[in-house]
């Protein structure tokens, strides 16, 4: 069978076998609901404990901290959502270049009343100082940045963006850090941080479950009620086989942190240096990253196109970020960093993971160069 090369990891990953060897009980023979007072509830409620537990260790937190949702889009949902139905509206800042899943629920809250400060970026991703303190001087009551993008890796300095913002409730998207570079929650929430998003599915672990990492000061209405799992900030029986995966998958993360982020450094740095070689505009490439991300583009051509392209030679990536590729418009991150729109629209990510190697990346570039002459020579025969 024909396997593409996989370089979409920032998309999500491949299951761990050692994830799926530790869930599959869970979907087998130990089926009981956490909430049942008889031996298989119990050996469900176990599991979760175990799981919460290896959590809370791979970001820095207490289990107690730890709330599972079903995906980051929930838990940053929740966050939003929960903290502003227990405030007066006042002004919600977020940064430019957050997911949708936390923009949309941020402008949603305009129909209550909220005014939305959009934290502005420079050119290479990075909050604007000057327009954190224009979002401060509004003395924000939320405030929430991504502690690194998904589309081109940047990471922020939450910590100090945190300790500045003392008196808002101060909330971290930190879906693409987990096992990509390390995360104390403890720390963090020193500085300020009140809560952190991590997901299962982007560290070879299952879809369907995640964490809002929250501080217990901090008080949030539910999006779901119910039964009262979760510290009754998350009704409904709980997914104990993904939330088990969540768990297995984070050991695996913290364990293989430092060996994994120096080989994919590495690999990424071949990438590059092919790609500068042929001209592309790699963006972001002078602030801190993620060890495995590259967004990047080559003037006159569509990145849409060159995803179909590369698709049919064998290798799976993304044009702009995975989660919006439904959606034609150019990427709202590299509009922000002031890209011109014609350039955003021809941005490739292509995000590395464990099971990649050196002849991935040569052949890839070997594919891209090729796609490149022909998309080019098809230009020119229409001009
Ligand atoms: C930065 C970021 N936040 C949140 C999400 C949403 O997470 P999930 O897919 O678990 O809902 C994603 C998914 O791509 C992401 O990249």
């Amino acid at each position: 069978m024909f396997v593409p090369a996989y370089l979409d990891h920032n998309a999500t990953t491949p299951l761990d076998a050692g994830v799926l060897e530790a869930m599959l009980p869970f979907l087998k023979e130990r089926y009981g609901n956490p909430s049942s007072r008889h031996e298989y509830g119990r050996a469900a409620r176990a599991a979760i404990d175990a799981a919460r537990q290896q959590v809370a260790a791979a970001v820095g937190a207490h289990p107690t901290e730890v709330v599972f949702a079903s995906g980051g889009s929930e838990a940053n949902n929740l966050f939003i959502k929960g903290a502003a139905a227990c405030l007066k509206p006042a002004t919600i800042a977020v940064s430019a270049i957050e997911h949708p899943c936390v923009r949309e629920p941020a402008f949603d809250l305009k129909r209550f009343g909220w005014d939305v400060h959009e934290i502005a970026v420079d050119a290479e991703g990075r909050v604007l100082e000057t327009d954190f303190s224009a979002a401060l001087a509004k003395k924000p009551a939320i405030v929430s940045v991504m502690l690194a993008n998904n589309e081109t890796g940047v990471l922020q300095d939450i910590a100090a963006l945190a300790a500045r913002a003392a008196k808002a409730w101060f909330h971290t998207d930190a879906v693409q850090a987990l096992g990509k570079v390390a995360i104390d929650f403890r720390a963090l929430n020193a500085a300020g941080v009140n809560a952190l998003t991590v997901s299962a599915h982007k560290i070879c672990g299952p879809k369907g479950a995640a964490a809002l990492v929250l501080d217990k000061r901090i008080e949030l209405k539910p999006l779901i009620s119910g039964g009262g799992q979760e510290r009754k900030l998350r009704s409904g029986t709980e997914n104990v086989a993904a939330i088990v995966g969540f768990g297995a998958a984070c050991e695996l993360a913290v364990a293989r942190l430092e060996a994994d982020a120096a080989r994919l450094n590495a690999l990424r740095g071949q990438l590059e240096a092919g790609l500068a070689a042929s001209g592309a505009a790699i963006f972001s490439r002078n602030a801190p990253r993620l060890p495995n991300t590259t967004f990047f583009a080559l003037a006159g051509i569509d990145g849409e196109t060159l995803v179909a392209q590369l698709d049919r030679a064998g290798f799976a990536v993304a044009s702009g970020s995975a989660c919006s590729s439904v959606s034609p418009e150019p990427s709202h991150t590299l509009l922000a960093m002031g890209v011109e729109a014609g350039m955003a629209k021809g941005a490739l990510r292509v995000s590395l993971g464990r099971a990649n190697t050196e002849e991935d990346v040569a052949r890839f570039l070997e594919a891209l160069g090729e796609t490149v002459r022909k998309l080019k020579g098809l230009a020119a025969v229409a001009a």
